[in-house]
């Protein structure tokens, strides 16, 4: 199979280059507003939002930075097929102004457009990073009543466009093919994910410069779009990013053999994809080899304490607990070409050669 991947580095307020109802899944993370990192970024796009924040007026800026955001959902809505699904990372924002902490809850001004729009609202999730540190301390003090709760988490807001599901013919192979397993779906379609780590970040732990990079990009775990893609997708489909970064949705898509379209403002972020695009070979064999090593462990345990199993993978032999599961097929890249910002991978069967006799 192939796949392609492109980036448009411009304003994705205009996605002029793509048709109506083109895509399959949108996937991203834009600039949160009222997140001051983000506070220039938006004064440069609209100079009112810098006279807001100066004149301290808080909620105004809100709605500024928000109607920015707005011109490219608009796009979103456009471009997306109907029945395709929207998914986007958001946090909400606290920030004191002129003394006065206050919360700005960005997943319900993004939520409200959508529903406002030809989208249905579908159920979110809350996933925050794993923390365990005995001596953490939540902020503003232990005295009664003016302390105030730490936002831990961020939400992933799912959307349908339009109010019917997407149309697939019922014999597609590749929709077969794209299956997850049963463990897997109770995982991925939990409301809170308490177990994203940042996998993306362990390829560069060593690149003191792609550390900078990245917290300039605040790049999302790779996990993140890796889940939403298997949950939302299937094999060959169009994956659009247009908040791309430093390109992690595109990253994801390349590894679940799915196609991606990126907008990005700054192009200095190719690099740092670059970059990762090298290891991809590696990061693909370990996230396939990881996933079918777990299911291995899981149903072999099930079997054990729980029951038979009735039905057996077609492609890779092991037991599996419903007829749903048994077309499963990971996907190994073999090798990628660049032609400007267009990058073209082809991929294989993935082979899982695990010893165990079933
Ligand atoms: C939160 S970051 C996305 C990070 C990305 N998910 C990653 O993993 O690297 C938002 C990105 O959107 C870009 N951006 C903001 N407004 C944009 C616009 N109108 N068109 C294209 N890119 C935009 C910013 O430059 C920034 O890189």
């Amino acid at each position: 199979m192939k796949t392609t991947h492109r980036i448009f580095f411009k304003d994705s307020f205009d996605m002029s280059e793509l048709e109506s109802n083109s895509i399959d899944l949108m996937i991203t993370s834009p600039p949160y507003p009222m997140i001051e990192m983000w506070d220039s970024h938006f004064s440069n796009s609209n100079e009112e939002v810098k006279q807001a924040l100066e004149e301290g007026n808080g909620k105004i800026a809100f709605n500024l930075m928000h109607e920015e955001l707005e011109k490219v959902w608009k796009e979103v809505e456009r471009v997306l097929k109907l029945g395709g699904i929207a998914c986007i990372n958001i946090g909400d924002a606290t920030r004191k102004i002129r003394d006065n902490f206050q919360l700005f809850p960005n997943h319900v001004r993004i939520t409200s457009f959508f529903q406002n729009n030809d989208f249905t609202e579908l159920p979110c999730i809350l996933w925050r990073k794993p923390t365990n540190i005995p001596n953490k301390f939540l902020g503003s003090g232990m005295l009664p009543p003016n302390a105030y709760v730490t936002l831990e988490h961020e939400y992933i807001l799912i959307f349908r466009k339009g109010n019917s599901k997407r149309k697939i013919p019922s014999k597609s192979e590749n929709r077969y093919n794209s299956a997850f397993f049963w463990e897997e779906r109770n995982k991925w379609f939990s409301d809170i994910w308490k177990d994203i780590r940042g996998i993306s970040q362990n390829l560069n732990k060593n690149n003191i410069n792609q550390k900078s990079f990245r917290e300039r990009s605040a790049a999302f775990p790779l996990e993140i779009p890796y889940r939403l893609i298997n949950m939302f997708s299937i094999y060959g489909d169009k994956v659009l990013d247009p908040f791309w970064g430093t390109g992690t949705t595109s990253l994801a898509a390349m590894i679940s053999t799915r196609n991606s379209i990126g907008y990005e403002l700054l192009p200095d972020f190719l690099e740092i994809f670059k970059e990762n695009i090298k290891k991809i070979k590696q990061l693909n064999f370990n996230i396939n080899h990881s996933r079918l090593n777990h299911h291995v462990k899981f149903i072999n345990k099930y079997r054990k304490e729980v029951k038979d199993t009735k039905y057996k993978s077609i492609h890779y032999e092991f037991p599996v607990i419903t007829k749903q599961e048994i077309n499963i097929l990971l996907y190994s890249v073999i090798n990628y070409s660049e032609n400007r910002n267009n990058f073209i991978l082809n991929h294989e069967k993935f082979q899982f050669n695990n010893k165990i006799d079933y």
